[in-house]
């Protein structure tokens, strides 16, 4: 069968044939321990699992979902913006729910990027970034990130690479921090260089954001540098932050206008994530993100100095953690959101 063009530089995924390849080993006896792809080992927090139970049990809950998120997951992840990044976002204009950072990155790149536009991709990173700048015909240039730099873009680097090109080019930049694999943190003068770069070369800044409270005392939001919106698109996503890959549940930010044209092509593919709705809809980050169920509370043993208080609790508190599922989380999940659905 003859396949598209558009696939002849792309080849199966690189974790999904990496993936195969160790099951193989397995069978054969070896006992390979993998630490090629971030997905949690612990359970998302019962009370969660148990909302999305009583949920989907419901009979009206099952139907296509608003292309653009219903209004109470938009201002739940609006609050959360707010909450943790300090950052006003219009929970009608700027705020596009996902089923998942990955999923944003494709319709991303489908969105903006002509045959030949330039991608510049950070290495090392994230694979995704450039095997779906592929698929949309971009053109990948790889920036380096190195320990002696940080783990930071060398802007001289940057400057080359774009140097004899047309500054209204267009084209994107993908930048992730807390960076996956380093675990850099985000290093704000760094980024307002970055940001400062983008404009100048009319390039687009794709902030991958889903390793924020990982490691990190100080979530940092991209969109938190004056002028970012200009300039910047963030991913972020539930699934590494609170042990929820596989439920899909992810975010793309940005100025209005880039909502809607990301929109324009999302809207022809998907109608948002069936888990995504029934369970932000009637569980509202409001609730589960804020008020630290599954950040701290969850946790039996907090480090040494941690608070008791879960709103007194820093996101690392939970990286002492054991889980105590036994010990069910008293507060009530359901406040404030709109239990009805809407
Ligand atoms: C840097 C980075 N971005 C995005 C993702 C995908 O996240 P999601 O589960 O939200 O699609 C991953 C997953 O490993 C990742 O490492």
């Amino acid at each position: 069968m003859q396949i598209a063009k558009r696939l002849n530089d792309v080849g199966e995924y690189y974790f999904s044939q990496k993936l195969r390849e160790i099951d193989a080993m397995n069978k054969d006896g070896k006992n390979v321990i993998n630490l090629g792809i971030g997905s949690p080992d612990m359970p998302p927090h019962p009370d969660v699992i148990k909302v999305l139970q009583e949920e989907s049990a419901r009979p009206n809950v099952h139907a296509y979902q608003n292309y653009k998120g219903s209004p109470l997951l938009r201002n739940a992840i609006a609050d959360w913006y707010k909450k943790w990044y300090n950052i006003e976002l219009n929970a009608d204009t700027e705020i596009l729910p996902l089923i998942g950072s990955k999923e944003g990155i494709m319709h991303i790149c489908m969105t903006y990027l002509n045959e030949g536009d330039l991608v510049l991709i950070p290495n090392p990173g994230y694979p995704t970034y450039s095997s779906a700048a592929k698929i949309a015909g971009g053109k990948c240039v790889g920036y380096d990130l190195r320990e002696e730099n940080n783990w930071q873009p060398d802007m001289e680097q940057l400057q080359q690479i774009i140097s004899d090109r047309d500054s209204s080019a267009g084209g994107l930049i993908f930048v992730n921090y807390p960076h996956m694999p380093t675990g850099q943190l985000p290093v704000k003068e760094k980024l307002e260089q970055l940001i400062t770069f983008a404009k100048q070369h009319s390039l687009l800044i794709i902030h991958d954001n889903p390793y924020s409270f990982i490691l990190n005392d100080a979530p940092f939001s991209l969109l938190s540098i004056e002028g970012a919106k200009d300039v910047v698109i963030e991913l972020n996503s539930l699934s590494k932050s609170h042990n929820m890959a596989g439920w899909r549940i992810g975010m793309l930010c940005g100025a209005k206008e880039r909502i809607e044209e990301v929109l324009r092509f999302k809207s022809n593919m998907g109608r948002g994530g069936l888990v995504n709705d029934i369970f932000i809809r009637n569980i509202s980050m409001r609730n589960i993100v804020n008020e630290a169920v599954l950040f701290d509370t969850y946790y039996e043993d907090a480090p040494a100095g941690a608070s008791k208080d879960p709103n007194q609790q820093k996101p690392t508190d939970k990286h002492n953690r054991r889980a105590h599922c036994q010990q069910p989380v008293n507060i009530d999940i359901r406040e404030n959101c709109g239990l009805g659905l809407n």
